[in-house]
């Protein structure tokens, strides 16, 4: 198998969408940055809105199609501002994968609540790839800088290829994402050849078919959407 048709298998062509956390109310934030003590800030919070963030009305609303991670962070949430912690709800779909990625700023607890996800994390050079099969209740950490991606278990995919719920929480309350491929692929042409070791490999032509960064979560591998009945485009397949 060629690199190529390696990188098609693993990734499918999505629609780009930018969706990094936009800072929700950049005066709010401001203020609280400003506030010297604790009892200042409480002052600048005066209303219970201020203490609440609603997960379900966070963008996208269709969390599951193909999957989306919804932040809770000092961006989204200013009440957070200086306490250090973000939490994520994960939403996958039927197939829908965290592609490889890392939080340049926080190491990040994520713990299954419904669902079978599979997460395969590397650490570093030199040290075995973990995996972890996160069922409900069971909990895996990825500690900062970590390099690791999620899908639905594939064993699963014979048994109702539903959705995966996850909920994840991080000890920053500005981790960070960083997308591996999309960062490679930053960087100038000859020099991603010359890291594959093949003067002759068509950056061109693969930049295309790496997802954009999305909401946080990508289409899955051709083998999963196969067993699940589903498009190349994550949905589902017209019963005939
Ligand atoms: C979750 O998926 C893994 C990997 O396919 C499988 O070995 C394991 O038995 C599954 N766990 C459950 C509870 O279905």
């Amino acid at each position: 198998m060629t690199l190529r048709h390696l990188f098609q298998t693993l990734l499918i062509h999505t629609p780009l969408i930018i969706a990094i956390d936009k800072t929700a109310n950049p005066d709010l934030s401001a203020r609280l940055k400003l506030t010297t003590t604790t009892y200042d800030r409480l002052h600048v919070l005066d209303n219970d809105e201020a203490w609440t963030y609603d997960f379900t009305g966070a963008q996208p609303i269709d969390a599951f199609k193909p999957g989306s991670v919804k932040n809770a962070n000092a961006a989204t949430f200013p009440a957070l501002t200086g306490l250090d912690m973000t939490l994520a709800q994960l939403n996958l779909g039927p197939c829908a994968m965290l592609p490889p990625h890392l939080h340049p700023r926080a190491t990040n607890l994520v713990m299954g609540i419904t669902g079978n996800t599979t997460s395969y994390m590397w650490n570093e050079n030199g040290v075995r790839r973990v995996t972890v099969n996160l069922t409900p209740g069971v909990m895996t950490v990825f500690p900062k800088g970590t390099f690791f991606s999620c899908r639905l278990a594939l064993s699963n995919a014979c048994m109702g290829c539903d959705n995966a719920f996850l909920v994840s929480a991080l000890n920053s309350d500005d981790t960070g994402t960083l997308n591996v491929l999309n960062g490679l692929w930053e960087m100038p042409p000859d020099m991603i050849r010359a890291a594959f070791g093949d003067a002759d490999l068509n950056i061109d032509e693969m930049r295309p078919h790496i997802p954009g960064v999305s909401y946080g979560a990508a289409v899955g591998s051709a083998e999963c959407l196969a067993k699940c009945n589903m498009n190349p485009d994550g949905t589902k397949k017209e019963k005939k």
